[in-house]
Order: C-alpha cells, then structure tokens, then sequence
C-alpha cells in the first residue's frame, strides 16, 4: 500500500502514526501534514481541493490509496475527479463521493434521508430565501430554546440556539435574508431541541458492510464547564460510560443498519467513515448530525484504542470485505487533550516555539505545529493533541494532564475538565 492522507490537523497525524507502525514509512504522504506527520511519512505541499495537483502527484509516486481526513475535499468532490479520470480511477478514495458526502455537507439532505428510512432524529421544517414568514411562524408553534441551522458547510458556526423567539426571529433574517452564511444559509433547518448527554459513533463501510469503531465524546467549546464559543473540539474521551451494550445496541438498530441500507437504497455508493452524532435522551439514541468524515480530536482516542491494522482495513474495504475481519479494541480509555493557542478560536498569533520535555505515558498528535530551521514552532489555533491510554478514565486523563506540563510555548490554553462530566 502506498498511501496518501489529505489533512493537516491531530486526526490526519493519528492516522499517520498508526499506518507508520504498520506499513513502511516511505509508502506513507500526508498532503500537507504538519512537523508531527514528518516522523511517520513524507509531507507534501498540495491544495485539499487541488485535485489536478493531487491527482499528478498520486502518478507520479504511484500512490494506490488516498485517506482524506477533513469533508473538504470529498464535499468538493475528490472522488468524482478521480473516478473521471482514466489515469486516476484505479485509485482506492476511502471517502464518499459527493452525493455521499451531502450527508454532512447539507443538513437538509441529511434530515430528508433520516425521515425517509425511519432513523431517529428531532423533528423539523427547512425553509428558503424568501420563506422568511413561514419560517417564523414555524417558530411560534416550537418551544424555547430554538435549533437553527445553516443547511451547508460554515465552519462549525452553522448552529444558533437562541434562547427567545425575538433572537430566533433575528436569526432567520440574519441566515435567510442577510446571508449569513453565503450559500451555505440559503436553506435553513430549524429543529426540536432535544436535551440529553452527546456521544459519538464511528462506522467505516465499504459500501455494502461496515464494521463499528469505539464511540467517543468531545468538548467542543473552549471554556471550562462548556462555555464559550465552540471550537473543533478541546479534548475527547473514549470509551464513554454511559453507553451500554443495550445503547449500543439500539444504535446499531435504529441508526446504522437503516443508514447503511439508505444509502445503498439511494444508490449512494459510500465509502468511508461515518461519524454520527448522537444525543442520548432517555436512554434513546437520537441522530444530531452526520458527518462524512473522522472527528477531531476524537479520532486522536479512537485511532489508539484500535488494535486492528487500518492499513488491513482500508484493503478489506477496497475488496468490499470490511466486515470479514474480527475488529479488535484495546480495551483500555483513552483520553486526549487539545493544546491551542490563547485566543483559539478567535484571532491568535504563531510561529512560537515549542519545548517539550521527557513525555513517557502519552502520545503527542501534532496539528498546528511546523518546523523553522528544525526548531518546532505554533502554526494554528488547535496545536497538538496530547492522547493518553489508562486503566480507568481518571488515569487515562491523568497521564495527560502530567504531560501537558512537560509541553512550553507561549499562550499555551487547554481545558482542565474534560472528562469530568462522566466521573
Ligand atoms: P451540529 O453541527 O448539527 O452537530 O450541531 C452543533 C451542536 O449543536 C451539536 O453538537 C449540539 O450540541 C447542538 N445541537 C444541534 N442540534 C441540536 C438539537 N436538535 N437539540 C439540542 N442541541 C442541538
Ligand atoms: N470534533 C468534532 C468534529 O470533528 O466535527
């Protein structure tokens, strides 16, 4: 296998880390990676939505599979270039084409799908530009707090949930009628709130089988006890103990086998993960969101929790045989924690160096990190993910935290309580 992941973040290095124990280093590209990538493969300088460019690479190295890690290029339609291609279409896109890829790239869709086979899901209308009066008096008949979101990709911002009706009303204007959101708010979904503790499922299908991946939960928000603003995610824990096997089972029932059949119902040949997003009210698993992708940071516990060779993985999935091979977990928790720089997710500065001292119970995933003249500097908002395995939860998170003190740079933040909520 000659590999090329697409991504620059903890989630494409997790995956650069575990491939690297397992095929050799020379077969392994990460376009453009980041200076953690660099120890377990060759990074390259390409465009996510290049994919003139990453298609000539893919020849020139005799690349035979690509692993995006973000939805940006597959919503961008990475697979349909490449099945279009003579040249190109032999090689294995472990990812959905576009229309699979609508799953996260239009809530709308979403939400038709999940109506049309019975999956789980809170209730809700979509509305467009010029539906402004009917989307407010859809409003008046739904109870506070309200669910509004932007039917496309807006960068993790898409979702309002004002808490009176004069600010939802605000916030339809805002979406419909201001463009928010450009395109992306031209449609706008407005759903129940449901509450309820979130957790997250992670399926890999080669379109006809799937096997499940440990589920995880993330701290999405940059403050301590979940406020603030969201970011990408501020730590993550895997497994998560409210998710029993009865749970598990429900999901599987209600919400994976119908999403699997769905799609191949649609005549949607999907590949890839399916990250699901979960809300567990009364013990009943309901879908929040889908994306068509790996989570970040949660694939930085889920990737060391598998014992399972994904480079087995992904060539069972090219045979469509994914489901032949007994997935196996290590059955300790993992925890990660996300250092970012001071001012994440608003405006922040980088290029400051980095010191990391002797690390010895954690793996260091690098996301926005680079190397100046071989000294490891800051290069992004969410800088490294620090993962850690533990007997319990509480040790798990321990060895993280011990080693986020041994890790200096300017502006260093992080969140002091994840996993907390689930003690
Ligand atoms: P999404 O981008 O759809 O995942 O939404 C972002 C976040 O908004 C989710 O992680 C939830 O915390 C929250 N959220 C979305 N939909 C709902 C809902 N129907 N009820 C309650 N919270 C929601
Ligand atoms: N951590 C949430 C996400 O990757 O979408």
């Amino acid at each position: 296998m000659r590999i090329l992941i697409l991504g620059s973040g903890g989630r494409e290095c997790a995956f650069a880390w575990k491939l690297a124990q397992e095929i050799p280093k020379e077969n392994i590209f990460i376009a453009p990676g980041n200076a953690g990538t660099s120890k377990y493969g060759t990074n390259v300088e390409l465009g996510l939505k290049d994919f003139e460019a990453i298609g000539r690479f893919c020849c020139a190295h005799s690349i035979d599979t690509i692993l995006p890690g973000s939805e940006e290029s597959l919503v961008a339609g990475i697979r349909n270039y490449f099945e279009a291609n003579t040249d190109l279409n032999s090689i294995y896109i472990f990812g959905p084409d576009q229309t699979g890829a609508l799953l996260e790239g239009s809530k709308d869709f979403a939400k038709q799908f999940m109506v049309k086979y019975g999956i789980p899901t809170a209730k809700y209308q979509s509305f467009v530009k010029g539906q402004e009066i009917m989307a407010k008096a859809f409003l008046k008949t739904m109870n506070p707090p309200y669910v509004i979101k932007a039917d496309g990709l807006a960068a993790g911002k898409g979702v309002v949930i004002p808490e009176t009706l004069t600010e939802a009303e605000i916030v339809v204007d805002q979406m419909l009628t201001n463009n928010q959101f450009g395109e992306a708010s031209h449609t706008i979904v407005i759903e129940e709130f449901l509450k309820g503790i979130e957790v997250s499922f992670f399926v890999m299908t080669d379109g006809e089988n799937y096997i499940l991946l440990p589920e995880a939960k993330d701290y999405k928000r940059i403050g301590e006890n979940d406020t603030g603003p969201n970011t990408g995610g501020m730590g993550a824990v895997s497994p998560v103990n409210f998710v029993s096997e009865s749970f598990k089972n429900k999901v599987i029932n209600s919400i994976i086998i119908p999403t699997i059949a769905g799609l191949r119902k649609e005549a949607i040949d999907y590949k890839g993960f399916i990250f699901i997003g979960i809300i567990n009210v009364n013990d009943q698993p309901i879908v929040i969101e889908y994306n068509c992708r790996m989570g970040d940071p949660e694939t930085e516990v889920v990737i060391p929790r598998l014992k399972t060779r994904l480079s087995d993985l992904l060539k069972l999935a090219k045979e469509k045989k994914i489901s032949t091979i007994d997935t196996e977990i290590f059955e300790d928790y993992c925890a990660t924690v996300m250092l970012v720089s001071e001012g994440y997710p608003g405006k922040y500065s980088i290029g400051k160096p980095i010191e990391i001292g002797p690390i010895v119970n954690s793996i260091i995933f690098d996301a926005g990190t680079t190397l100046n003249n071989k000294r490891l500097q800051t290069n992004g908002g969410r800088v490294m993910a620090i993962s850690s395995y533990g007997k319990t939860m509480e040790n798990a998170l321990a060895n993280s935290y011990a080693s986020i003190n041994k890790v200096t740079f300017e502006g260093k933040t992080f969140r002091t309580d994840i996993g907390k909520d689930l003690l």
